[in-house]
């Protein structure tokens, strides 16, 4: 297992180009089980995670080939629509095969995805999604096998309990092929739900509305393979926003769109950070003090809990007390104990971390233990008096392409030390 060592203290300076979403990538190679024939995808990370979806797509009769930022897909019949235990714990997002596979052969069997480490993270609405549109579900054996017994799903009014990014992308794609006008009411708004409609859209289907709340999808009869560059990542894009800003630093952010992170950005202006649109990308400089801010995590359009952990960093700087609470995860503080080791001040109670900001933090070797925690850690280490290392950067590598390389481009002191294993 690798580890990454970081030497703090330089302000980071420059620009750092941004890579394409993964969590548009995952749902989009998934539809791509809705057609035969040949799928182009351009600006797609090369990701640990999208190399096992890979597998998995190949595992089910596909040609999924990942090759210089882009993947190829040979769309063909599926004999065996199993997502098998050993793939699907390697990554959760594998339960977005499902929707495809039930709606193209009338079934599917996939392993349940388990939790991980910030939840439980259930798939309870996903499946009831499936049940309303005349499929018959059985959880066996760790195993979700559905059924549809008239062969073809049936058009339904779906109202989510929750809104759930998957779970809305799950059933676009279920719909997508069904009988009739489906649809999703209190559905998940995330920018990559709408990239995935502009992709099935590009592919025949007939989805209105995504980015709202009801989305409402016109079911076809079949759909053709697509050509398509899977926007920017703004998770990744609000990371390196937060680094320049801890660092005090100036960078340019090439490539994301303000629009998709404006709960971010008035969270960041409040703390002191400017935050300009300059050409295609974000503008980041902190000269003066962090000011205290408090957050709460939301659905989008409200400030993404995947940048919880990162904000909270950037709080452990800010004069004054701040609270950031977790409404969307169980268990998204994991980062905190190992920041608290660094000589933070964080003080959790129940869904709310109180930070008190400090003058620095002290390098010490600390463990990933989450994507987003792990992005936190290397935060840290880069203002932290003296050399941190962070162990288990598998986590990290799952969500950030080449992330000590374009730290190192802006300024940074960062390596990694390839592992025994
Ligand atoms: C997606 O996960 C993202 N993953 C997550 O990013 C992200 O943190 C999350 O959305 C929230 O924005 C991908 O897109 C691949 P949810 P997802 O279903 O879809 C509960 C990262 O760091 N829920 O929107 O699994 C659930 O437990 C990852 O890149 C149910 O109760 O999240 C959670 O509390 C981490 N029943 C809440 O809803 C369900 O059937 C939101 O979960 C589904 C979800």
């Amino acid at each position: 297992m690798d580890n990454i060592r970081i030497v703090g203290g330089r302000r980071l300076e420059g620009v750092v180009p941004i890579s394409g979403a993964k969590n548009a990538a995952l749902p989009i190679l998934c539809a791509s089980l809705l057609a035969e024939g040949e799928h182009r995808f351009r600006n797609v990370p090369e990701l640990q995670d999208i190399k096992t979806l890979c597998e998995l797509l190949n595992h089910l009769d596909q040609e999924a080939v990942f090759e210089n930022g882009e993947v190829r897909v040979l769309g063909r019949p599926v004999s065996d629509p199993t997502a098998p235990y050993e793939l699907v714990k390697k990554m959760r997002a594998s339960v977005l095969v499902l929707g495809p596979l039930v709606a193209r052969y009338g079934r599917a069997v996939v392993s349940l995805p388990g939790g991980c480490a910030i939840g439980a993270r259930p798939i309870d609405q996903h499946l009831k999604g499936l049940e309303l549109m005349g499929a018959e579900i059985e959880l066996a054996h760790g195993y979700v096998r559905v059924e549809v017994p008239r062969g073809r799903l049936q058009a339904a009014e779906i109202v989510f309990d929750i809104p759930t990014v998957t779970g809305t992308e799950n059933l676009m794609c279920a719909a997508a092929l069904a009988e009739g006008r489906t649809t999703l009411v209190n559905a998940a708004r995330e920018p990559e739900v709408e990239e995935l409609a502009r992709v099935l859209n590009k592919m025949g289907a007939n989805v209105f509305g995504a980015g709202t709340d009801v989305i409402v999808i016109d079911g076809v009869e079949s759909l053709h393979p697509v050509d398509h560059a899977i926007m920017p990542d703004r998770i990744e894009a609000g990371t390196y926003m937060v680094a320049a800003a801890m660092t005090a630093g100036n960078v340019l952010v090439e490539g994301v769109q303000l629009e998709h992170l404006e709960a971010l950005s008035a969270k960041l202006r409040a703390a002191g950070v400017d935050v300009e649109r300059e050409g295609s990308g974000v503008r980041i400089v902190r000269e003066g003090p962090l000011r205290a801010v408090d957050v709460t995590t939301a659905p989008h359009p409200g400030f993404p809990t995947d940048m919880q952990a990162q904000f909270m960093v950037l709080m452990c700087f800010a004069e004054g007390q701040s609270r950031i609470t977790e409404t969307i995860f169980e268990n998204r503080f994991m980062h905190v104990p190992e920041l608290n080791r660094m000589g933070a001040q964080i003080d959790v109670h129940g869904r709310t971390a109180t930070v008190t900001g400090v003058r620095a933090l002290q390098g010490a070797n600390v463990m990933a233990t989450d994507l987003r925690a792990s992005a936190s850690l290397i935060i840290a280490g880069l203002v932290a008096d003296g050399e941190t290392e962070v162990r288990r950067v598998y986590h990290l590598d799952r969500g950030y392409e080449h992330i000590e390389r374009k730290l190192a481009g802006l300024g940074a002191r960062i390596e990694r030390i390839r592992g025994k294993l």
